[in-house]
């Protein structure tokens, strides 16, 4: 998986830090939290919405988003110097790694930045993690705007990867149904119900999610042919026999090693035989294989908000074996590795 760092921008700077002359250290506690608040507020105030029509002086875009005219051309210089923005003759325009973050953009991320202020909040927290072991639960505490902003940010970073899932991923000849364990938006069940006509999809989520998803989900206009049953994945009877796939992505990282061994084997008798259990995850490197910056962030953030956390491969696919699943080749997406769909046949 790529990576974030500190970089050199010229060879002199390469040897200083091969040679360990800088203090990496500070440099890496300080500039990437100014960075990330500076994307964030540009998202925020519509900094990045006011740009993304032309060249623009700082000064047009403080008085499209009644911000400070001063202020503001320090934001653009700073995202100038990160490469979210180009300046020639006093006037700025966006690059294309910032379209990204607009309302336009087909796979527009705007909502997961907004969604960072709650997970800024939850990274404030961190401390007291570390030294209780006691984690934030989000799920249990959550306030309503709150559970829009989550619901909406989920949403905002799936598209790519439910269609490459749902494209890669063949279901059994005729499926009919299918349980989308923590489906949220339910983008995934869209993908899948358009790729195979006869499929319905049920969405099995928390209450307090469903009031914010369902708009999310409304929106791709499925029809009945998508519908929420309000419930805990955890505690409720998932039936027998009844579906030819469950898919339950980026919910596994929030249960406990013990939830899991018990989930996956009431998710097995859930399928009719031959039917599928999808997982997709953000996997952490294997033991003593290295380290995916990305996978080993995650284990601790997902620590902090869930007491739970990233696994490797190895340990998704013994959790299916033991469940008794026939194992799958594992598929990681294309664009980013470390992010994959592992598969079991019940
Ligand atoms: C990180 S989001 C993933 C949403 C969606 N599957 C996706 O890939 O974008 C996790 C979802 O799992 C839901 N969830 C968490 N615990 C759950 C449980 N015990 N039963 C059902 N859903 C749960 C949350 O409400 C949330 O919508």
């Amino acid at each position: 998986m790529a990576r974030w760092a500190f970089r050199a921008e010229n060879l002199l700077e390469a040897a200083a830090l091969r040679l360990n002359l800088v203090p990496v250290v500070l440099a890496e506690s300080f500039f990437p939290f100014i960075h990330a608040r500076a994307l964030m507020a540009a998202t925020k105030l519509g900094v990045f919405e006011a740009l993304g029509k032309d060249w623009r002086t700082p000064e047009e875009v403080a008085e499209e988003t009644g911000t400070d005219p001063v202020a503001i051309r320090q934001l653009m210089t700073a995202l100038t110097g990160s490469g979210y923005l180009r300046s020639k003759r006093g006037r700025f325009k966006l690059t294309p790694v910032a379209r990204w973050a607009l309302k336009r953009h087909r796979q527009s991320v705007r909502d997961k930045i907004l969604l960072h202020y709650l997970e800024w909040d939850f990274v404030g927290k961190l401390e007291e993690y570390l030294q209780t072991g006691e984690s934030l639960a989000f799920h249990d505490h959550m306030s309503s705007d709150e559970w829009k902003a989550y619901q909406r940010g989920m949403r905002a970073t799936v598209a790519p990867f439910a269609e490459e899932t749902t494209s890669r991923l063949k279901l059994p000849k005729g499926a009919r149904s299918m349980l989308d364990i923590g489906g949220s938006h339910g983008f995934f069940s869209v993908c899948f119900c358009r790729r195979n006509p006869g499929l319905r999809s049920t969405i099995l989520e928390l209450p307090s999610a469903i009031e914010h998803a369902k708009p999310l989900l409304d929106a791709e206009a499925m029809g009945d042919r998508i519908t929420y049953r309000a419930g805990n994945a955890l505690t409720d009877d998932l039936g027998e026999g009844e579906h030819d796939l469950v898919l339950i992505a980026s919910v596994i990282h929030h249960f406990s090693d013990e939830q899991i061994r018990e989930l996956l084997p009431r998710i097995r008798r859930a399928l009719r035989p031959g039917g599928q259990l999808a997982i997709f995850e953000q996997l952490r490197a294997e033991p003593g294989k290295g380290l995916s910056q990305m996978g080993a962030i995650l284990d601790l953030y997902f620590g902090l908000t869930s007491r739970s956390g990233t696994r490797s491969e190895e340990e998704i696919r013994a959790f299916l074996s033991d469940a008794g699943f026939r194992l799958r080749p594992t598929m990681r997406m294309r664009t980013i590795r470390d992010l994959a769909v592992l598969s079991g046949t019940a």
